[in-house]
């Protein structure tokens, strides 16, 4: 119950689904928390992001928990509010220990690769791969000033492997795992530390208004029950990940249980890319 005591966490995209659930872990885990998310939504992204009022909602769980707790909106592609969400939480508790890069979206989606519009392209790429790297350049020279740090990267197995009418989603996957890797190898001598997590389907578990799988099934043009009967078949394990499912690996490399591991990734997807 104490595996991140003293650490403060930062998460991005923490307004619901895998996010929301990895600022409760932590919190069950004692850190104090930072969670920031867009609070809007953004063009070129063809279904709706958190609302603030989600955002409170993570703040709410969180303070229950009895931690600290320090909500900002920040869109990850927007450097100045990066920053002004980095500086803010430092004046807030001094330190950072754990960045979670875990904003990200789904769609634009569901058709051949040069089908997308240029903007469909790009937002993907400045969401899902620009957006932690701006993240790790706001965060990173804080972590090796303290010689401590641990940046965990919400990848996916679409990092490791294809989907079909998702490339722009599978590109921006690659590149964060790429990205991982690379920035582990920068600050390896700084003790801090850089992996990915890759879930593989995640259910849209309404304990954290999880709502991916319903943005996957649209982009395929069928039923959110079609797609979880995909999704329950082409797992190995026959049964869903969730999205606390996933915040527990991240507890695990936020924690100094893990601490010669960097540069690594770690599947959470019952056996989906064993496969
Ligand atoms: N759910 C899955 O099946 C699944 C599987 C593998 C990987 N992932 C990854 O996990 C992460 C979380 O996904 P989720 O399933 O919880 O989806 P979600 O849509 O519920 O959560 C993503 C959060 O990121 C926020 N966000 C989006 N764009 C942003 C921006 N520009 N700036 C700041 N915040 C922004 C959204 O508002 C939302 O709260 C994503 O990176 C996603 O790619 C999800």
């Amino acid at each position: 119950m104490d595996r991140l005591k003293n650490k403060v966490v930062l998460i991005t995209g923490a307004g619901r689904g895998i996010g929301k659930a990895c600022a409760i872990e932590a919190a069950k885990e004692g850190a104090d928390i930072i969670i920031s998310d867009i609070g809007r939504n953004m063009d070129s992204v063809p279904y709706d992001l958190a609302r603030s009022s989600q955002l409170d909602g993570t703040e709410e769980m969180c303070r229950e928990l009895g931690v600290n707790v320090f909500k900002k909106h920040a869109d990850v592609t927007k450097a100045d509010e990066i920053s002004a969400l980095v500086q803010e939480a430092i004046h807030r508790f001094g330190r950072i220990d754990v960045l979670i890069n875990n904003a990200g979206i789904g769609a634009p989606a569901g058709k051949p690769a040069h089908e997308y519009s240029s903007d469909e392209w790009d937002i993907l790429l400045n969401v899902n791969l620009s957006g932690p790297w701006r993240m790790i350049r706001a965060v990173a020279p804080i972590m090796i000033r303290q010689k401590k740090g641990s940046i965990i990267n919400i990848a996916s197995t679409a990092g490791l492997l294809g989907y079909k009418h998702f490339a722009g989603y599978v590109a921006s996957k690659h590149g964060l795992v790429g990205l991982t890797k690379s920035a582990a190898l920068d600050y390896a001598m700084d003790n801090v530390r850089v992996n990915a997590i890759c879930p593989g389907p995640v259910y849209d578990d309404e304990f954290v208004d999880g709502s991916m799988t319903k943005v996957v099934a649209d982009s395929l043009g069928i039923q959110l029950g079609e797609q979880e009967e995909i999704d329950l078949q082409s797992v190995a394990m026959n049964t869903v990940v969730s999205p606390t499912d996933v915040a527990e690996a991240a507890v695990w490399l936020a924690s100094d249980e893990s601490k010669r591991v960097t540069g690594t990734n770690i599947t959470v997807d019952a056996g989906y890319s064993a496969k």
